[in-house]
C-alpha cells in the first residue's frame, strides 16, 4: 500500500517535506496547550510532530512508511525532544489507545471518499472532548497547480465537505485560500489549500 510513499521517500537522503513545520500549525499557535497531549497521524518525517513536542506538547505520530518514521526519531533526536513515533498503517493504529487534546492530520489525503470517512471518523473519536482537531490539506484547485498533493479531486477537501462532517463542532476556523508553499520538494509552489480547526463538545 505504501509502496508509492518508499518509493518517494527513498529518492532523498534529505527531508521531503522539510524539517520546519506546516505554516498552518505556525500561524495558529493557539491548537498548542504546552502540557496536553497531541497526536499527529500519517506524521511524515516527523516535522509537525517534532515542532509541536518543542513547544512542550506530549506527542504520539505514526506513518506507515518506516523510512519516514526513522527520520521523524532522527529530527525528534536532533532537536533533544521526546516524541513516540511508530509504524502503523492507519487501520493498524490503536484507535481506541485513548484520546488526545489536538489531533493534528496535515496532507493525509491519500484516502478516497470510502477511506476518507473511515479517517474522519477516527479523527472524531480520537479527539477528546474539549480538544481540537486541526486538519489540513488541498482543495480540489490543486489539481491545476500539480505542485503537491494527490491528483485525483475525490481525495481533496472543500469547505462544505468539512462543514457536513465536522459541523456539529465547533469551528474555530474554516478557510480556503491559495498561497506559496516551500514545505520541502514534496509541496512546492502555488497551491490551493484548505484549514479546519474545530473544538469537540
Ligand atoms: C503528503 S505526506 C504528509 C506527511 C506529513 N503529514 C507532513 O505534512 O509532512 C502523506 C503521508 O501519509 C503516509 N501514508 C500514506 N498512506 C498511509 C496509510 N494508509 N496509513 C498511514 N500513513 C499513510 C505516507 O507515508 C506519507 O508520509
Amino acid at each position: 500500500m505504501t509502496s508509492f510513499w518508499a518509493a518517494r521517500y527513498g529518492s532523498t537522503d534529505g527531508y521531503l517535506f522539510g524539517t520546519a513545520p506546516a505554516q498552518v500549525l505556525v500561524e495558529n499557535p493557539g491548537v498548542i496547550v504546552p502540557g496536553q497531549s497531541a497526536l499527529c497521524v500519517a506524521d511524515g518525517e516527523g516535522r509537525n510532530g517534532v515542532y509541536l513536542a518543542g513547544q512542550g506538547m506530549t506527542v504520539t505520530s505514526f506513518d506507515a512508511e518506516p523510512l519516514a518514521v526513522d527520520r521523524a526519531k532522527a529530527l525528534a533526536a536532533e532537536r533533544g525532544v521526546g516524541l513516540t513515533a511508530q509504524v502503523s498503517d492507519w487501520d493498524g493504529f490503536d484507535w481506541e489507545a485513548g484520546q488526545f487534546d489536538l489531533v493534528v492530520a496535515i496532507f493525509v489525503q491519500f484516502a478516497d471518499p470510502t477511506f476518507r470517512a473511515r479517517q474522519f471518523a477516527d479523527l472524531r473519536r480520537l479527539t477528546a472532548p474539549g480538544g481540537v482537531l486541526l486538519l489540513h490539506g488541498y482543495t480540489p484547485e490543486q489539481v491545476g497547480y500539480g505542485t503537491g498533493g494527490p491528483s485525483d479531486p475525490a481525495h481533496l477537501y472543500d469547505p462544505a465537505m468539512l462543514t457536513g462532517a465536522f459541523g456539529d463542532w465547533h469551528i474555530l476556523r474554516l478557510a480556503a485560500y491559495e498561497r506559496d508553499v516551500q514545505e520541502g520538494r514534496g509541496h512546492s509552489g502555488r497551491s490551493a489549500l484548505i484549514d479546519l480547526i474545530a473544538r469537540r463538545p
